[in-house]
This record gives structure tokens, C-alpha cells and sequence, in this order.
């Protein structure tokens, strides 16, 4: 049985997220989005936010479960018993810096490997950090998360719809 994590930091999930999550069910039995809390950097939303928009709008897909984590990604691999990483690379922009972060891990760890899906096209310029511009601008973003999701983007940026 294959179980593989899905780590990011989720901040907020998008349309490009929930594509790479159903289209990973396909190449793993169980997958566990892996949403990382990072107390270095300063998100939008909270783990406890961005972990319950995830179980949110993944409630419809089985075997997906979600769960935040801390420290090293092989550690949290490890623990809960998965034996792959998946990323999603959207363009050449993004190979640099997971190459390397496949690379880094599988020095750490050689049991897990990392198996990347290239994002659908019309996903390929969306980001979690270009939403949330869009969003806080009051610009329209139901194209690119589910509408939970437009819902605390503008709650949060104090936009009235
Ligand atoms: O969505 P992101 O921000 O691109 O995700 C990055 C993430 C969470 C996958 C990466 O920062 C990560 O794995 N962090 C955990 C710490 C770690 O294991 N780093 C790799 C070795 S330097």
C-alpha cells in the first residue's frame, strides 16, 4: 500500500492545490496534505484555518486526510508511515528550488521519494500569494479558490462583496 504526503503551506488553498491533490489519488492509496506550521513565517490564515479550509473542500474525496506539521518533512513522512512526497511544478520557475528540496530529502531520508505532477495549464500561473494580492485589491477571485475560500479571503482583507 502506498500512502504519500502532500506538503505546502496552504495559505489559502487554491484550484491549482485541489487539482494536484485528486489527480495524486490516482498514484497513492491514501494521501495526507501536509500543511506546514511554520512559526518563522507569517501567514494570512492560521494552521488551524488553513487545515480546516482544506478538510472544508476535500470532504467529497476518500482517503484524503489532512493534518498540519512542524520540523522536517521527512520526519513528518516517516511518522505517519508514508513512503512518498508529491509536489506540484507549475513552470521552470519552480524546478530550481524542488529539485533541490527532493534532492535535501532524499539525503535525509532515501526511503521516501518525491514525485512531482506538472499542474494543469489553466492552473499554471496561480499562486497562493497572487490570490491573496488579487483578493486584498477587492479584485475577483472565484476563478481561482473555491468560493469557502473567497469567503475568509475577503473576510479577512475586510472586502464587502
Ligand atoms: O507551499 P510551499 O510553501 O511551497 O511548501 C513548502 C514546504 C512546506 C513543502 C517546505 O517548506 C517544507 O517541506 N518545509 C518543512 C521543512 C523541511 O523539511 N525543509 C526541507 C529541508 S531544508
Amino acid at each position: 500500500m502506498n500512502r504519500a504526503v502532500y506538503p505546502g503551506s496552504f495559505d489559502p488553498v487554491t484550484f491549482g492545490h485541489l487539482d494536484i491533490i485528486e489527480r495524486s489519488l490516482a498514484i497513492t492509496d491514501e494521501l495526507i496534505v501536509g500543511v506546514l506550521n511554520n512559526k518563522a513565517k507569517s501567514p494570512l490564515f492560521s494552521v488551524e484555518e488553513r487545515v480546516n479550509m482544506l478538510k472544508e473542500v476535500t470532504k467529497h474525496l476518500k482517503h484524503v486526510t489532512i493534518q498540519s506539521f512542524d520540523g522536517l518533512l521527512v520526519d513528518f513522512a516517516a511518522q505517519s508511515q508514508a513512503n512518498m512526497i508529491v509536489r506540484g511544478l507549475r513552470a521552470i520557475t519552480d524546478f530550481e528550488y524542488e529539485l533541490q528540496m527532493s534532492q535535501i530529502n532524499h539525503a535525509l531520508n532515501s526511503k521516501i521519494e518525491t514525485v512531482f505532477l506538472t499542474t494543469r495549464l489553466e492552473f499554471a500561473y496561480l499562486s497562493s500569494s497572487t490570490v491573496k494580492e488579487v483578493a486584498g485589491m477587492g479584485g475577483e477571485i472565484c476563478k481561482f479558490v473555491p468560493e469557502l475560500v473567497v469567503e475568509r479571503l475577503y473576510q479577512k482583507y475586510g472586502v464587502i462583496r
